[in-house]
């Protein structure tokens, strides 16, 4: 599949082409380019816009057939109101388009250069390459032949009347790159824990560390070096499983870097609860539960083929699955964390921060980093207070966190601060037999917060960012824009661009 850039005169440089043309909700009825469009038609695309009731609202799509010899459909879509509009909003329609034209058998598309795309001609081929890829993305590995959907399109034509930059064919490329990195993600998050151990992870690390030009190295600390650094709580939530835990290190070392960042993914195989054992209703998803380190992998595919971003990258994985077994942690055992904090852990099912604990300990004390930025699924309290399409963001520095929402926002990755109330983590300190619990106690509410609490007391000095990505990971729903059901990579790019950002 490629995406294929053609200047041409405006407006119909095409021959036996489907045209995509958008069109705004308060622009619609006076716009030139429709109206020359239906003169072509002799005047069907007006006929249809009756009959199908178009409006221009976003995400409203009707396709006309008009068999000319310039064009044999035109694709109208609506772009919604004009303030509104965003490049993260161009991106969702024209992947919704790109799947509507799929379904339908077209497979070659055109698209028009139209003027509220703006003159950032990077992030313009940047999100077009992103939504023609991620649209096109498919996991149907496991189905027969016959029930694989043959309903890819194989080329985007972007068509512009002036110059094509360098900056637009370069956003172009780069959001192949993305979405490689994005794909991979959602591959990962797919995968059934079946076929999905901790040694599958580390291949796939190995193979971004292969094909990277030297760029990344990898270091896998085994069960014994976890035990000879102290990971007690990471150790604690492997330790119901018969496959053995893994902790995954990416590096980056970026030329004349001066700061370094670390990137830590939750990374649970599977998350049965443990001996704390989910319903099963709850459990049904939760091969999910590695999406965070499954989000770092997608990054650092992406941060192998970009050589000169001065900034040193780590990539952290605390890799197991939580199971409930004869050698499980019991509620109310007592574990010992790397920055020599005991915790008791009295729900085995809030595993994810203990394993986060000793991975942001580990990035403080021992890879000194400046900034840390973990992402995890790891809280159902932070769906019900930011529902499916929002992650929570937490941490310690207000100015970053600024920084990510703004970029996130942008990217249409989309983050709301939730507040640390410092009196939640009093709770989870009283009537202790450790320095800790792993949970408030029951029915206090605010999970989503607590959770981040408890993950506070193992940074000490270095800048630290929280996502909980616990909605946004894993879509359960019909494809909807750039995301498909499943696995979705929500926080690749947000990610990256933050990297480039900071660097
Ligand atoms: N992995 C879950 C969180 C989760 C829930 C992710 C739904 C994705 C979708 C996490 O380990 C968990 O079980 N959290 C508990 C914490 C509780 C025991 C304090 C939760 O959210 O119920
Ligand atoms: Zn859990
Ligand atoms: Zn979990």
């Amino acid at each position: 599949m490629d995406i294929g850039i053609k200047t041409g005169k405006s407006p119909f440089p095409g021959k036996g082409q489907v045209l995509i043309y958008f069109v705004f909700e308060e622009e619609w009825k006076k716009d030139q380019g429709l109206k020359i469009l239906d003169e072509l038609s002799a005047g069907f695309i007006g006929k249809k816009i009756v009959n199908q009731h178009f409006d221009a609202k976003a995400g409203k799509i009707v396709v006309v057939d008009i068999n000319k010899p310039e064009y044999d459909q035109v694709i109208l879509v609506g772009a919604g109101k004009k303030d509104e509009f965003s490049l993260a909003r161009f991106k969702n329609l024209l992947a919704e388009t790109v799947r509507t034209s799929g379904k339908l058998g077209l497979d070659e598309l055109s698209l028009f250069y139209f003027p509220a795309l703006g003159d950032d001609h990077f992030n313009i081929g940047k999100n077009l390459s992103l939504a023609f890829h991620l649209a096109n993305y498919r996991f149907d590995k496991y189905k027969s032949k016959k029930n694989r959907r043959p309903d890819r399109v194989t080329k985007l034509v972007f068509l512009k009347d002036d110059k094509i930059t360098s900056s637009l064919l370069g956003g172009i490329s780069f959001g192949e790159l993305v979405s490689q990195g994005i794909s991979l993600t959602r591959d990962l998050v797919n995968e059934p824990a079946s076929h999905l151990h901790p040694v599958t992870l580390e291949s796939v690390a190995f193979q971004i560390e292969k094909t990277s030009s030297e760029r990344i190295k990898v270091e896998i600390l085994d069960k014994e070096e976890c035990v000879r650094l102290g990971m007690g709580a990471f150790l604690g939530v492997a330790q119901g499983s018969e496959r053995e835990a893994k902790f995954i290190v990416l590096k980056y070392l970026g030329p004349k870097a001066k700061k370094t960042v670390s990137l830590i993914g939750k990374t649970i195989i599977f998350d049965s609860g443990g001996l704390s054992l989910k319903p099963s209703s709850a459990m049904e998803t939760m091969k999910c539960d590695m999406a965070g380190g499954a989000t770092v992998l997608g990054i650092f595919k992406i941060l192998s083929k970009i050589p000169d971003l001065p900034l040193n990258v780590y990539g952290l994985l605390p890799v197991c699955e939580n199971m409930p077994s004869g050698g499980a942690i019991r509620p109310g055992d007592v574990l010992t964390a790397v920055n020599g904090k005991t915790i008791e852990v009295l729900n085995t099912d809030a595993e994810g921060r203990l394993t986060l604990a000793d991975a942001l300990s580990y990035s403080e004390k021992y890879l000194k980093s400046d900034l840390s930025i973990d992402l995890a699924t790891l809280t159902g309290a932070c769906i019900v207070a930011l529902g499916k399409e929002i992650s929570g963001l937490m941490g310690n520095d207000k100015k970053t966190m600024d920084l990510y929402q703004k970029i996130a926002d942008k990217e249409g990755d989309l983050v709301w601060p939730l507040p640390m109330h410092k009196d939640y983590l009093e709770k989870m300190k009283q009537g202790s037999i450790a320095d800790i619990k792993n949970v408030s106690g029951s029915s206090s509410g605010g999970g989503a917060i607590t959770a981040a609490l408890f993950l506070s007391e193992f940074v000490d000095r270095m800048k630290w960012l929280h996502i909980d990505i616990a909605g946004p990971a894993f879509w359960t729903d019909r494809d909807k824009g750039v995301i498909s059901h499943g696995g979705t990579g929500w926080g690749v790019v947000s990610i990256i661009e933050l990297l480039k950002n900071l660097s």
